[in-house]
């Protein structure tokens, strides 16, 4: 006789946690852990070690915690199934228990996989997220979602982990490589674009002095686009329905980054793909002409111009963007602006096909002004 037992689980527990952003809060990372906890372990990459992760392991241990610091070489490269492995033996053989904490300091490469081996270390333990690149700040410390790269492609493996903690310190920004500056800003200029006007003004008003590094206006931006993120996650943690809108700009984007074999930086890639989707969504009647040439005179000032798309074939671009991950049956799916500070919504979706020839068109229009 077939018998049916359900495992009754307690309703799955609201877990929020604080995101900490201010200057100086490398030296105080001790105030801020929650408990006790047998082993911190620090994880960052070679260049983020010494800049900074040599020393907060020597604050904490002033302050009385047990530390192992693990590093590895910077870059992409670097985000693996063999790097992680290596960490994980490396925390084993240290004696690592299910009640270590991870902190993940760097930029997306460490978080994404420190994150990951948290989620999967004696099947899931704490980590924080101390994120050292615009990018990892605004955008990929937040949200949970933790991954490794493969041969066939990026961030194809992970797992959705929060964190239970944030602690965005602006000033490492100071020694970053200003291409990486410019690749978060583009990330915090998509954010407002799809959901903030008022924000998208602040970027407007005050873009020359936040590119010299002004640390309040940097602060405040942080701020701004981690409230972005923060609401948006809250709202669809796995990505089902409104997180999608996060992707502005980054089914043209993925397509030229796979095109230029990674070469060109993300945040870069994005901003000729937010010029291209926005002049999609223009041609669509969703965006007002001069809200395109809005998007596309801000992106000057960042130094990415229209012509930059010239390197690519439109044909190779239509190509890739059938593997983006919004295609439903035949048609790929856009992220479209519906205003500065909107996307465009019909029938609570999000996205919308978009045929092979008008993306065509886009692009010749757009390379040809
Ligand atoms: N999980 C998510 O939601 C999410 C979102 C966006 C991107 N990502 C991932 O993030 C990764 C990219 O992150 P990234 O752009 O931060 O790259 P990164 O982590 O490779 O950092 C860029 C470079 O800057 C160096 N660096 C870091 N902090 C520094 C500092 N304060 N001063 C000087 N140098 C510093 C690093 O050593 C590295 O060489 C990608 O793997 C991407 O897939 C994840």
């Amino acid at each position: 006789m077939l018998k049916l037992i359900t495992v009754q689980l307690p309703s799955k527990k609201a877990y929020s946690y604080p995101i900490y952003i201010g200057t100086e809060l490398l030296a105080e990372v001790h105030t801020h852990l929650p408990k006790q906890n047998s082993t911190l372990v620090i994880i960052t990459d070679d260049t983020v070690k010494e800049l900074y992760a040599n020393a907060l392991q020597q604050f904490l241990n002033k302050a009385g915690h047990k530390t192992l610091l693990l590093s590895f070489s910077a870059g992409e490269v670097s985000k693996n199934g063999q790097t992680k492995n290596v960490l994980e033996e490396a925390m084993l053989a240290e004696g690592c228990d299910r009640d270590s904490l991870i902190l993940a300091v760097g930029g997306g490469v460490v978080g994404d996989l420190a994150g990951f081996i948290a989620a999967t270390y004696m099947r899931g333990i704490d980590y924080i997220q101390v994120p050292t690149t615009l990018l990892a700040m605004l955008d990929s410390s937040v949200g949970g979602k933790t991954s490794i790269d493969t041969s066939h492609g990026k961030n194809l493996i992970g797992a959705f982990w929060q964190p239970i903690m944030v602690i965005a310190d602006i000033a490492v920004l100071k020694t970053l490589p200003q291409d990486h500056l410019i690749n978060g800003l583009i990330e915090a200029f998509k954010m407002f674009l799809t959901s903030d006007a008022e924000s998208l003004a602040f970027l407007d008003k005050n873009l020359d002095r936040i590119l010299e590094r002004d640390e309040a206006l940097l602060t405040d931006l942080v701020r701004r686009a981690v409230n972005i993120k923060a609401t948006v996650v809250a709202k669809d943690e796995k990505d089902y329905s409104v997180r999608a809108i996060l992707n502005l700009g980054h089914t043209i984007g993925h397509a030229l980054e796979q095109l230029s074999e990674y070469k060109l930086l993300h945040g870069y890639a994005v901003a000729l793909g937010l010029l291209l989707e926005a002049k999609i969504a223009e041609r669509m009647g969703c965006l007002a002409p001069q809200q395109y040439l809005y998007i596309k005179t801000l992106l000057q000032r960042l130094n990415i111009r229209a012509s930059d798309l010239k390197q690519f074939d439109v044909e190779a671009i239509i190509e890739k963007t059938k593997l983006d991950k919004k295609k439903q049956g035949d048609a790929v799916h856009y992220v479209l602006l519906g205003n500065l500070g909107r996307v465009y919504e019909a029938e609570n979706q999000f996205t919308h096909a978009v045929s092979d020839d008008r993306v065509r068109c886009a692009f010749i229009e757009v390379v040809g002004e």
